[in-house]
């Protein structure tokens, strides 16, 4: 799988650096080769020794180092590979990548490298939770930077939670993964695709608003699916608990009309696929303070309707896109409803699915979904939201493609 890919194993300082020998070992025997830069911390988890014996290959371990600068200076070192893998990605690690710190040979060949970049970090339960971390992994994703793990489960140092490293047969898949993506088509290269996703919140007073379940797996995937086609994708997402996916401009927004303006601002774009599960309605009268309970009188909400996103771009004049994709989640006469929708929207396609509480899809990581479009309904067979994304994205760039 790996066959002659050249991969840079940056290993930090943590009980997991004794899993990267096994990780180099993997690599290897996938038909990969690999140079490991050994950070001084991560030499006291694990020998050059041991890693120079099972990659064949001198292990780098110093920024200042004569031999090496002759033989391969850094920032060669650096370029040198196909991909970049840091295992253990230590806290220390990430906050000196994500500030674009250079003080060592591992900080420095993460800052002079030009290739893509694949961490597994591996820390301390409150490490991995704390504000500074989090902060730095959304900057880190932002710039492009791929993430295994951490796994959940209990730590070397007796706590429990997430932190512990990835298994290095899962981080093997996961470079096997980022290597297949690579020579796969990019039918959407040159595109900009737009996705709406997640669900919307709607306020009723400064501490509640209406909801639904939405978890925005499906609208996410389709946003990777895209980026992997090799679109340029915005993505503009209502509430939700996924990370912004690498390598993708994430907007967060609450309301409709937050999204609604969040899109206006996203176009032009050649494709636009609306999955969020946008509030039909909203609050009227939205409260400025918290509403209190009044003697016995249950307080009435007054709904107004919010703006159909989907509908009005479908009829949007000049910044129409080519392609606009609509949604609908049904919870029975599942194409029925669907039909009726596709022929009011004035989109050009619509993904309809079934949501109902017994069919799983809200919130699961399944899904079954019908293709609407002026020919009639194609129904795929019940995938992960990973392969239906995959599957309708390449439906959608074919029909990009096809002359109008
Ligand atoms: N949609 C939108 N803006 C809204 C409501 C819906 O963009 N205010 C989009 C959704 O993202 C989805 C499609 O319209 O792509 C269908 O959403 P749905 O809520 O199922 O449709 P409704 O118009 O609400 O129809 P109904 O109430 O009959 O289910």
């Amino acid at each position: 799988m790996l066959s002659g890919k050249r991969v840079l194993l940056i290993v930090g300082g943590g009980i997991a650096a004794c899993k990267t020998p096994e990780l180099a070992r993997l690599i290897r025997k996938a038909g990969g080769h690999v140079r490991v830069i050994l950070t001084k911390a991560g030499a006291e988890f694990v020998t050059p020794l041991t890693l120079a014996s099972l990659t064949g290959e001198k292990v780098h371990d110093a920024l200042f180092s004569l031999t090496d600068e002759i033989e391969m200076g850094h920032i060669e070192l650096s370029r040198s590979a196909d991909l970049v893998v840091v295992a253990p990605a230590t806290a220390d690690l990430m906050a000196k990548a994500a500030h674009g710190l250079a003080n060592d040979l591992a900080s420095t060949a993460l800052l002079a490298t030009d290739k893509p970049v694949l961490m597994a970090p591996a820390m301390n339960v409150r490490m991995w939770l704390n504000p500074a971390t989090r902060r730095n992994i959304a900057t880190l994703r932002d710039d492009g930077i791929s993430f295994i793990g951490p796994d959940e489960g209990e730590m070397a140092c007796g706590e429990y939670g997430p932190g512990r490293m990835a298994e290095p047969a899962a981080i093997l898949a996961t470079i096997e993964a980022h290597f297949v993506r690579e020579v796969a088509p990019k039918p959407l290269a040159g595109k900009h695709v737009l996705i709406t996703a997640g669900p919307t919140h709607e306020p009723i007073d400064p501490v509640r608003y209406i909801a639904n379940r939405s978890s925005g797996k499906q609208g996410y995937a389709l946003a990777e699916a895209a980026r992997d086609s090799g679109a340029r994708v915005t993505l503009v997402s209502g509430p939700v608990t996924l990370p912004a996916p690498a390598g993708i401009r994430t907007i967060r927004v609450e309301t409709a009309r937050e999204m609604d303006e969040a899109v206006e601002q996203a176009l032009p774009a050649d494709i636009a696929i609306f999955a969020a599960a946008v509030a039909d309605w909203r609050v009227a009268d939205e409260s400025a303070e918290k509403r209190k309970k009044d003697g016995n009188a249950i307080p009435p909400l007054q709904l107004t309707e919010n703006p159909d996103i989907l509908a009005r771009i479908s009829r949007h004049g000049s910044k129409r896109p080519c392609l606009v994709v609509g949604f609908a989640a049904e919870t029975g006469k599942v194409l029925e409803h669907a039909k009726a929708k596709f022929a009011r929207k004035g989109c050009d396609l619509l993904v309809a699915n079934d949501v109902s509480p017994a069919s799983g899809v809200m919130g699961g990581d399944r899904n079954r979904v019908h293709l609407v479009s002026p020919e009639g309904v194609e129904s795929l067979p019940e995938m992960g939201k990973g392969e239906v994304a995959t599957a309708l994205i390449a439906r959608f760039a074919e029909r990009l493609a096809r002359p109008a």
